[in-house]
């Protein structure tokens, strides 16, 4: 089968090059002509684990190539869109980088293709893409196929390789035939594939995101019940997690979520619901739980910083989660500025050093963790890398000045945080 990717980042290239790997062959096409330079150099654009390898590999053997003409996407036949929809001001998914690729798609296209929307988009979108071929005057020569794509950056290979479930939405036979086929090596593998119309896949994905975002602030929380109470979440959460109703994900409290997807997709289907006249007030609670908390945990943190007299703080990590280059809407986006504004000096460090952390934070990164540890009365851990706690509690603590370290992902057990001489202060557990 041969397939056109049209959108070459998170998603796209991991889709790209994946496909790839069944032995497809691939087109990845973006308009950014630098990124595509890049990845026919194999410099790949994003942290990802386990992507580098694959592109390099497909890219050898011939089946991945990359390229910025919409023209290359007449030697496919399926045509994958993954670009972005990020949120307008409204909360509304911004549909013009999609609606410009079909627009673009339908006038340089010649015979019969399939489009394969995998970016998120808004319930109706196939329908309005089916309207744009129409009045295009091309509608009959495109089958319009929902592909909502569930992976999670820093895993996204093994996600995209593993998935649990493969979501189509398809108005016709042809389209659930192509469908089918192009999932044929994941289905052979036994990966369910559901298969329904359009607005149902559509609608699968901002749901599945809708309510993982809603457990991550539900425990958040239910953190903060813990620490008025003298709980600890960390057990709470397992003890819930125990729970085979319940399950262990999406359970672990910190800063609040973030990343390209949670604070876009509860947007846009809250959105959607006011649109249509729906209550989905529990969505709204979400996401106003999320703003509010970080917020929150700003002040907190700068109390502590000034309950100790520190100056100069180590911040650890500014990327929304670990194994990831990705900082849409992370945590550090709030606090580091907000730490800076309050007078404090701050020295940043996060191991995929993200290329844009410069001018988001306000602040250059540092290149390792000991050359942000140097010199600082406390330490603020704000993601999840391994890094930070391979580096040893015993040896962070010996670089802070004033013993103070407060860390928004628990990274450290409570047991060994009491043998150390610290000021430690974490999330739903009793500060040490
Ligand atoms: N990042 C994730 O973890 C994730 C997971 C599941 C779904 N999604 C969804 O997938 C979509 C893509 O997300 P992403 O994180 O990969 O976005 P991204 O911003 O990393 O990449 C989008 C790419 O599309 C390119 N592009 C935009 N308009 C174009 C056009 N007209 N022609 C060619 N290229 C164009 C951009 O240059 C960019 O390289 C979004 O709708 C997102 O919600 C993302």
């Amino acid at each position: 089968m041969k397939i056109a990717v049209i959108g070459v980042g998170y998603v796209g290239l991991v889709a790209g090059a994946c496909f790839a790997s069944f032995n497809m062959d691939v087109i990845c096409i973006d308009q950014d002509a630098q990124k595509i330079d890049n990845l026919k150099r194999n410099i790949i654009p994003i942290y990802e684990p386990g992507l580098e390898e694959m592109v390099v590999r497909a890219s050898k053997r011939g089946n991945l190539k990359f390229s910025t003409s919409l023209m290359d996407v007449n030697d496919a036949e399926v045509i994958i869109i993954a670009v972005g929809t990020p949120s307008l001001p409204t909360g509304e998914a911004n549909l013009s980088y999609l609606m410009k690729a079909i627009r673009d798609v339908a006038n340089v296209a010649t015979g019969y293709k399939s489009l394969v929307i995998k970016s998120t988009v808004p319930i109706g979108t196939a329908s309005l893409v089916r309207n744009e071929l129409a009045a295009i005057g091309v509608a009959d020569r495109f089958d319009v196929i929902s592909n909502p794509e569930f992976l999670r950056e820093g895993v996204a290979v093994y996600d995209f390789l593993k998935p649990d479930r493969i979501v189509i939405g398809a108005n016709s036979q042809r389209a659930r035939k192509i469908a089918e086929a192009l999932y044929q090596p994941l289905t052979s593998q036994d990966v369910p594939i559901l298969i329904t119309d359009n607005p149902t896949a559509e609608t699968i994905k901002y749901a599945s995101n809708a309510y993982l975002a809603m457990r991550v602030a539900y425990i958040n929380q239910i953190a903060d019940l813990c620490e008025a109470a003298g709980a600890t979440i960390d057990e709470v959460a397992k003890g819930m997690g125990l729970d085979k109703r319940i399950g262990g994900h999406y359970l672990h409290a910190g800063p609040g979520y973030g990343g390209s997807c949670f604070p876009k997709d509860t947007k846009a289907i809250s959105y959607i619901a006011k649109e249509k006249n729906v209550d989905l007030s529990i969505v709204e609670a979400v996401i106003t739980a999320n703003d509010a908390r970080k917020q929150k945990l700003v002040e907190r943190i700068i109390n502590v910083f000034n309950k100790y007299g520190c100056k100069k703080i180590a911040i650890l990590g500014a990327t929304f989660k670990a194994e990831t280059d990705d900082m849409r809407d992370s945590a550090s986006l709030i606090i580091v500025p907000a730490l800076l504004k309050a007078g404090f000096e701050v020295r940043c460090y996060d191991p995929a050093n993200p290329k844009d952390a410069h001018e988001l934070l306000g602040v250059a990164l540092q290149s390792s963790m000991k050359d942000a540890l140097e010199g600082v009365d406390a330490a603020l851990i704000i993601t999840e890398w391994p890094e930070f706690q391979l580096f040893g509690l015993d040896q962070l603590v010996a670089k802070l000045n004033k013993k103070v370290l407060f860390d928004l992902r628990n990274l450290f057990a409570i047991e060994d945080i009491k043998r150390a001489d610290i000021n430690y202060y974490s999330i739903g557990r009793p500060d040490a």
